[in-house]
């Protein structure tokens, strides 16, 4: 474990260039430590930095994705919400490039990972019931299999993510879909409170009252502070249905026929996707399937129809099913990118489509490294699912139902980093053209935040609300804290 971490750190130094903050190309090595023995003096015994190469320190720059870890001068992990305050400040009057780590499962680099100072929220972990509210109050360092883990007690359940180690902090902050996502809305629809350290260190609580940031915290990532808490409504879970089936290529027009009935129906309960990938020299199909009560409605019943090659589905408790998926997910070392391909209907043609550029691309991009992984899911979700909401950074259009669909690229040889982002646009482009020949009003659809490639221009995002955005912001950061770190910034 410890000789994997050094290896993964010794593969990442120098290794990356993307959304670095201008500030760091004017400082120094003395500066930063300067830096962080700063934020060591000013801190409680709550919290902790710690330099490289502690097994702290390895694992506060750790990342999902090798192309999102970056060496830092030091991490720090603060304990409570008064020395992040602190801490921020620092940062801050010193213009120190920083980062944010919930879970770091960012597919973006320099997200939430810095040459300059890392911020690991790890020891913000509890998970409190409060059942008089009916409420959940999660820590921002926690990823969501921990607090399922914590919830399976109660009966209760919370809307978060489908993956075992994604994070709570990055996932709500930029909008949240789930496997109960068509039933009860994405999870900043879910979001009933946010504990908030503002980028100049004013601890506060945003709840619905506060009309710009609640806005903009919902969707707009860690453009206005560092989130320290979530309160989450909590919902009755029973005993759900589901796993997971694998197809034959020659079952790939039947598995297209049945998505595209499954999507005139409504049963916001059911959840379903399709996962195409070439990985090894190899194309394959796997559909995952959900529903959420001991068994199926019908819904599912054309689908199951199909024959499989393997797989399995049945009756689990929530966090069984979760964990079924297995630990914490890691990509084994590899680089990996994402970009959204935002549609309104998994129609035949845009099936098609998705097919296609898998097939096209898989084969090109593994000739040029063999450990490349090209795959896709599609995922539709119940017309309905913008509707649990009110407006929010993210989605910028609630009006209608949007399918925000990931493409991902996992290689290993980082030469190739600026052709697997070329080659994602480019995929990203074709099927946007597939859909819009298909009479879908995608021209301005948003790219979902989480999967939304690094150079995605904020419009495509956020729509018409960039300005908006833009305004808050500039007043609530006056001295443009947040800018010091990595991501999308208005
Ligand atoms: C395997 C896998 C499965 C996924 N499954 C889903 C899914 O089911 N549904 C879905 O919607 N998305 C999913 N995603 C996308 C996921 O939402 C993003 O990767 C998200 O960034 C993960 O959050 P994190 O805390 O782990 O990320 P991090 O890399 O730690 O953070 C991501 C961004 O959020 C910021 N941030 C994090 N915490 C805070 C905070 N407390 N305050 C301020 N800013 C903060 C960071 O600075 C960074 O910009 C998945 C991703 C992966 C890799
Ligand atoms: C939370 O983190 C603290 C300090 O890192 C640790 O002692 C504690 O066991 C953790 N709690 C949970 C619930 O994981
Ligand atoms: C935020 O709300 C909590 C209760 O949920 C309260 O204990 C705390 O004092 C509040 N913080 C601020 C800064 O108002
Ligand atoms: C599938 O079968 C395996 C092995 O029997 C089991 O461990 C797993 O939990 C099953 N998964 C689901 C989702 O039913
Ligand atoms: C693929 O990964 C293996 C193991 O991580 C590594 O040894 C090899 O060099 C990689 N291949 C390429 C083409 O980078
Ligand atoms: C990585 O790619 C470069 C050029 O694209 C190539 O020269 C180099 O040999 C590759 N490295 C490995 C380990 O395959
Ligand atoms: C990307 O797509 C365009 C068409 O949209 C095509 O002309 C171009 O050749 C593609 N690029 C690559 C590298 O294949
Ligand atoms: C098409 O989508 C845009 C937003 O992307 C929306 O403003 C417009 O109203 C939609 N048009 C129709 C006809 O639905
Ligand atoms: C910090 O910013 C908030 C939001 O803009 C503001 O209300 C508050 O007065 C500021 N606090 C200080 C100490 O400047």
């Amino acid at each position: 474990m410890a000789l994997a971490m050094l290896l993964l750190f010794a593969f990442s130094l120098g290794s990356l260039s993307y959304s670095r903050p201008e500030a760091f190309e004017k400082r120094n090595s003395c500066d930063l430590l300067c830096t962080c023995n700063k934020i060591a003096e000013a801190i409680s015994g709550a919290s902790q930095v710690y330099f490289p190469l502690s097994s702290d320190y390895l694992s506060d720059i750790s990342h999902a994705a090798s192309s999102s870890t970056e060496a830092s001068a030091c991490s720090v992990e603060p304990g409570c919400a008064e020395d992040l305050s602190k801490i921020l400040r620092i940062l801050g009057s010193t213009r120190t490039p920083f980062a944010v780590k919930g879970s770091g499962h960012a597919t973006n680099p320099g997200f939430s990972s810095t040459t300059g100072v890392q911020i690991a929220m790890s020891r913000f972990n509890e998970t409190n019931v409060n059942f008089k509210s009916g409420t959940v109050e999660v820590g921002a360092g926690l990823s969501w299999d921990k607090v399922y883990a914590k919830l399976e007690s109660t009966g209760l359940n919370v809307v978060g993510g489908r993956i075992p180690g994604v994070g709570v902090g990055g996932l709500t902050l930029g909008g949240g879909y789930s496997l109960l996502t068509s039933q009860y809305g994405l999870t900043v629809d879910n979001v009933a409170g946010f504990e908030l350290v503002l980028p100049n260190g004013t601890i506060t609580n945003v709840t619905s009252n506060d009309d710009d940031l609640w806005f903009g915290l919902r969707g707009g990532l860690n453009n206005f502070g560092i989130v320290t808490k979530f309160i989450l409504k909590s919902y009755p879970q029973s005993d759900i249905w589901g796993g997971f089936y694998y197809y034959a290529e020659n079952q790939l027009d039947a598995i297209k026929e049945a998505l595209f009935n499954y999507q005139l129906k409504s049963d916001p309960k059911a959840a379903v996707g399709v996962s195409l990938t070439y990985s090894s020299g190899q194309f394959s199909v796997v559909v995952p399937f959900f529903y959420d009560a001991p068994s199926p409605s019908d819904v599912f019943d054309e689908l199951l129809a199909i024959p499989t090659i393997g797989g399995n589905v049945s009756r689990h408790s929530f966090l069984d099913f979760i964990e079924s998926l297995g630990p914490p997910f890691s990509f084994n070392g590899l680089r990996v990118f994402y970009d959204g391909a935002p549609v309104t209907q998994y129609s035949p043609a845009v099936f098609d489509v998705f097919v296609n550029q898998i097939k096209l691309w898989g084969p090109h991009l593994y000739a040029l490294d063999k450990n490349t992984t090209v795959s896709t899911t599609l995922e539709p979700f119940d017309k309905g699912l913008f509707s649990h909401g009110s407006g929010s950074a993210y989605p910028p259009d609630r009006s209608h139902a949007i399918f925000p669909s990931v493409l991902t690229v996992e290689w290993s040889n980082a030469s190739l980093d600026e052709t697997m982002a070329c080659a994602l646009r480019n995929m990203s482009d074709a099927i946007r053209t597939a859909a819009l020949a298909d009479g879908q009003n995608v021209s301005h659809a948003a790219k979902y935040v989480n999967y939304a490639l690094f150079s995605t221009p904020l419009k495509d995002m956020y729509g018409g609300d960039v300005e908006r955005l833009r305004k808050i912001r500039a007043a609530i950061d006056t001295d443009d804290v947040m800018g010091l770190a990595g991501g999308f910034k208005f």
